[in-house]
């Protein structure tokens, strides 16, 4: 009885080795983009112990190029640092990438998937996307954005003139509805304070064209300088540096290699928008490489929004739909508070000079660490 289990086990063995072998043999061997040597079962994990993602993303980028190939544990992750193969891939190839993956955190806070954010690509989804935009518009057009913003921030702005001490900006920043602008913000207010100049640049704009009437859209398009320096900080820090990976839909290509089905991608949109091929020193915060003019110097205005190489909101199928409404928000709330005060900086939480490192994460975003402002009233 015994021989003969053993030989069953035998045969059995024998079978599976033959199978997987075979597999291996004739399995569909991919040219996959290169990366860093990787372990069974664990990946890359390991290469993350003491070192930022931002950091390690940044390092295998110049290590290995636009698309990078990792594991997370057994699962395949592929990595875009370059925009021209981010337009590739969301444009041209956009059903293969437009479904996230599902993972607990999302759909706790989609309430199982059904929002937009964690819906699958499809009919339902384009539905959605379709109906909600539309309304966005529709907000848009009148002037309730701008009196529910001007209503909102007065308050604020006499509890901050009240603030005897030091005090850390974000207590404050709940008057931006989603996590995205809120930590736009919190980067916003560190750029204002490390960079005084560019405040007071911002303040003569806003005297200039808004004086002390409430910022509407009649304004906006002559705040050039203003919504500069927003597009500037989102650019040089940005709130959501790989937002969340797609689950790769269908065998496919990237960048010249070939993807399997059921591989992760992300896409790296931080190191994009420091690419010097698009961004001449790249860590230089320069707001004016957003403006252009005439020759005689006459007319000023933004460069498009539609920079090659600036993707704050992601492009393709899924890119955010509260794009214009986040940015005239956002330019509302720092015109409304420049008016009235002149923030200065006071500390870090932990050192005496601005420091713009990445600190915590929210759902998929990231702030700057704590820091301290001070602040004075322009009347
Ligand atoms: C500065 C502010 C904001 C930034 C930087 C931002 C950025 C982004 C990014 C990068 C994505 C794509 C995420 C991905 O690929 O997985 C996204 C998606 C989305 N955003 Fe925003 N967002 C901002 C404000 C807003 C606001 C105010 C709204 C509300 C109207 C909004 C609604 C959405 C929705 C519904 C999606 C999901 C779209 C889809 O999955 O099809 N966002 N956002």
């Amino acid at each position: 009885m015994a021989e003969q289990l053993s030989v069953t086990t035998k045969v059995i063995v024998a079978v599976i080795v033959i199978v997987v072998v075979t597999r291996w043999i004739t399995r569909k061997r991919y040219k996959l983009p290169p990366g860093p040597r990787s372990l069974p079962l664990l990946g890359n994990i390991l290469d993350f112990k003491g070192a930022s993602v931002v950091d390690k993303f940044d390092e295998w980028t110049k290590t290995y190029g636009p698309v990078v190939t990792c594991y997370l544990g057994p699962k395949r992750l592929i990595i875009v640092n370059d925009f021209d193969v981010m337009y590739e891939v969301f444009t041209r190839k956009g059903s293969d990438f437009s479904t996230k993956l599902s993972t607990y955190s999302i759909e706790l806070v989609t309430d199982g998937f059904k929002s937009i954010f964690g819906a699958p690509y499809g009919d339902m989804l384009n539905y959605q996307r379709k109906i909600t935009s539309r309304a966005i518009r529709q907000y848009l057009t009148g002037d309730q954005l701008e009196q529910r913003v001007y209503e909102t921030l007065q308050p604020i702005i006499e509890n901050m003139k009240q603030e005897s001490a030091a005090f850390n900006p974000h207590r404050y920043l709940s008057l931006a509805g989603v996590d995205t602008s809120r930590h736009t913000l919190d980067w916003l207010f560190l750029v204002l304070v490390a960079y005084p100049d560019v405040q007071k640049k911002m303040q003569e704009e806003i005297d200039r064209v808004v004086g002390d009437a409430v910022p509407g859209k009649e304004h906006r398009s002559k705040l050039v300088y203003n919504e500069a320096v927003l597009m500037e900080t989102m650019r040089l820090y940005y709130v959501a540096p790989f937002a969340v990976p797609r689950v790769v839909q269908r065998d496919t290509t990237v960048g010249g290699y070939e993807i399997p089905a059921k591989s992760l991608l992300l896409t790296n949109n931080l190191t994009m928008m420091r690419d010097p091929k698009f961004w001449p020193e790249p860590f230089e915060f320069r707001p004016e490489r957003f403006i252009s003019s005439n020759e005689d110097g006459t007319e000023i205005k933004l460069a498009s929004y539609r920079h090659e190489g600036w993707a704050p909101f992601q492009i393709g199928h899924r890119n955010c739909i509260g794009e214009s409404l986040a940015k005239l928000e956002l330019v509302y709330v720092i015109t409304g508070l420049l008016q009235k005060l002149t923030f200065s900086f006071a500390r870090m939480e932990d050192g005496e000079t601005p420091c713009f490192d990445y600190g915590t994460s929210g759902f998929a975003t990231m702030t700057p660490k704590p820091y301290y402002v001070k602040v004075t009233s322009r009347s």
